[in-house]
């Protein structure tokens, strides 16, 4: 497959994606990885790339804090969307349509963030192997990744169906609505060990919404008991077993030296 050919069922959801965007469960999402990402943020970092930028909400963040960044995704429409939402902020944010499996920069990063992205592609490992190229020693990676482990958890506690989650169990392969998309999870094991082959050492692990979404949904859309909810998140965020059961993990990884 070619990459105009992966970015055409990306290119065709752009609204359907930002319309999501309202919903309460992408407002903690993003709340909570810019939590995280702050933590990790220096005042020596100055630039950032983005891979499967998306929407540009992690990118717009990113330059508010100071960063130069390059916003960066297979599809076209993706990387519109977000030029044009950067320019109505003000903010000068680098854009390029580029395949995380053969993209190539001419200087190296202190950050690189690739979240949502490997479940889409056929190598993720040699993506992280790609995006390592491209960072500086001692540079920062942050990868978001789905958690096969909370897919279980939701059918079975959010959904009530014992049934789906006895079928989860063995299963990678799902399906991302959103998009019309077939995806692969990854376990947290595989994810280290990617990093380890490929020069990076973890040093932070964040779940992001432990136990959000196993919550019924009608609470969700007050806003008080959202920044109860976020607090409580944000908490249990680093804690074990909290973590490990999150919707996605969060790794921090350091390029060494
Ligand atoms: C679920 S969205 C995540 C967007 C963004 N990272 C975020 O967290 O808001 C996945 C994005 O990855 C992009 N993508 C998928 N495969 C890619 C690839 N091989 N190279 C670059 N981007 C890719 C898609 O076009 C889509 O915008």
């Amino acid at each position: 497959m070619t990459s105009s050919e992966r970015a055409g069922s990306f290119d065709h959801y752009v609204q359907q994606y930002a319309a999501q965007m309202d919903e309460p469960w992408a407002d903690m999402l993003y709340q909570l990885l810019f939590a995280q990402l702050g933590q990790v943020l220096t005042p020596t970092m100055r630039s950032a790339l983005t891979v499967g930028c998306g929407l540009g909400t992690t990118d717009r963040f990113l330059a508010e804090q100071g960063l130069a960044v390059t916003g960066t995704d297979i599809a076209p429409a993706m990387v519109e969307f977000s030029a044009r939402q950067a320019a109505e902020a003000g903010l000068a944010i680098t854009y390029r349509v580029q395949d995380a499996m053969t993209a190539r920069f001419d200087q190296p990063f202190d950050l690189i963030v690739c979240h949502n992205v490997l479940e889409y592609v056929d190598l993720p490992e040699f993506v992280i192997a790609n995006l390592a190229t491209s960072l500086r020693s001692d540079g920062l990676l942050s990868l978001v990744l789905h958690n096969p482990t909370a897919k279980v958890l939701k059918a079975a506690v959010f959904n009530q169906d014992p049934e789906r989650a006895l079928a989860l169990l063995d299963q990678r392969e799902f399906h991302y609505e959103l998009m019309n998309k077939s995806a692969r999870a990854y376990t947290l094991k595989e994810a280290v060990n990617w990093l380890h082959l490929c020069g990076l050492e973890v040093v932070e692990h964040f779940g992001v919404r432990t136990l959000y979404d196993l919550i019924p949904n009608q609470p969700k859309y007050d806003p008080a008991w959202h920044q109860q909810a976020l607090k409580m998140e944000l908490e249990l965020s680093k804690r074990s077993p909290f973590q490990e059961i999150a919707m996605f993990h969060h790794l921090i990884a350091r390029k060494k030296g």
